[in-house]
């Protein structure tokens, strides 16, 4: 009983926090540790994927409370396919039928989600393509918030298939090799669509540090923050999701500092005594003002 009183008094506590500050507009989990979490508590692994959609089902509540845009969620890598196929069809039969669910839950429409599936979906059973299919018709108008959900996933491979895309269109002549930039390679991405689909924010449970192919391109060179934290999905808390909120909060703030030196160190050194004078108080400013 105190516990409880004691966690929700701590999860106001950071909300109220966070929500003082720029929330990321687009944040990617890698739902991680679903069998770990089963084996742990002694149910059958195929548990641990159900408890671990509802954690999905809350963390889409979570982000939807403190406003953020956009939503990339791992659930299905092309590494995956190698499981043993019995795992493998439970997990799209969980897939499919919270795609169902989606499709049809009123918050969807009221919130106006654009629901779109990323990756090779041509290599998914046919009841799922098809929960695909109709979710994404029904939210296709949509532009409210977007969900992106990674199923048959890999971030090498979606690379490769931009390239692809735009070696046949040079190949074609409907595109100069020269005029391929940053813009050109996300518009072949398989978030093309979703306006400025870089990612601020990955969050990754389970207790590994890696990103698994995620994302490696809307992850922006990795510049997006990370939050790395042991928890696995099923058990994964509202107070761990703010948490990581708070570890894109700090990150931003520090890159806005490290600006501001920049500039400062930059006044410092156009020499005049004055600029000096006001470099010096900016960053004395700075560094002394503590982080939010
Ligand atoms: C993540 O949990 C779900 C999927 C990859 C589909 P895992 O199934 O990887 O569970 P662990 O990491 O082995 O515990
Ligand atoms: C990451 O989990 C992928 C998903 C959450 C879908 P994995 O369990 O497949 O990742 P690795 O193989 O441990 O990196
Ligand atoms: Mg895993």
């Amino acid at each position: 009983m105190l516990r409880k009183t004691l966690y929700y008094g701590y999860e106001r506590l950071l909300t109220d926090e966070v929500k003082k500050h720029g929330v990321p507009r687009h944040v990617a989990v890698i739902m991680d540790g679903n069998r770990r979490y089963a084996d742990r508590v002694r149910i059958v692994r195929y548990y641990g994927h159900i408890y671990g959609a509802r954690t999905t089902e809350q963390f889409l509540e979570w982000c939807w409370e403190l406003g953020i845009q956009q939503t990339t969620i791992y659930a299905f890598s092309t590494e995956n396919f190698s499981r043993p196929e019995p795992e493998r069809a439970k997990i799209f039969e969980i897939i499919a039928k919270k795609l169902c669910e989606l499709a049809d839950d009123p918050r969807t429409h009221e919130r106006r989600m654009k629901v779109s599936a990323i990756g090779e979906v041509h290599l998914l059973p046919t009841h799922l393509q098809d929960a695909i299919r109709r979710v994404e018709k029904v939210t296709c108008n949509y532009d409210g918030l977007h969900l992106n959900i990674a199923v048959a996933y890999g971030g090498q491979r979606e690379i490769l298939d931009a390239v692809q895309d735009m070696a046949r269109k040079v190949q074609a002549g409907e595109l100069r090799a020269d005029d391929i930039n940053e813009s050109v390679v996300s518009c072949h991405m398989y978030t093309n669509g979703v306006a400025d689909s870089d990612v601020d924010l990955i969050i990754r449970t389970g207790g590994d540090i890696r990103t698994s192919n995620f994302l490696p391109w809307q992850a922006n060179g990795s510049e997006c923050a990370a939050y790395f934290c042991a928890p696995f999905w099923p058990e994964f808390r509202k107070i761990d999701f703010l948490r990581a909120i708070r570890v894109y909060q700090t990150r931003e703030h520090e890159q806005k500092q490290s600006a501001l030196i920049r500039t400062a160190n930059m006044l410092a050194a156009c020499g005049s005594a004055k600029m000096g004078d006001v470099a010096g108080h900016l960053r004395g400013a700075i560094l002394h003002r503590h982080p939010g």
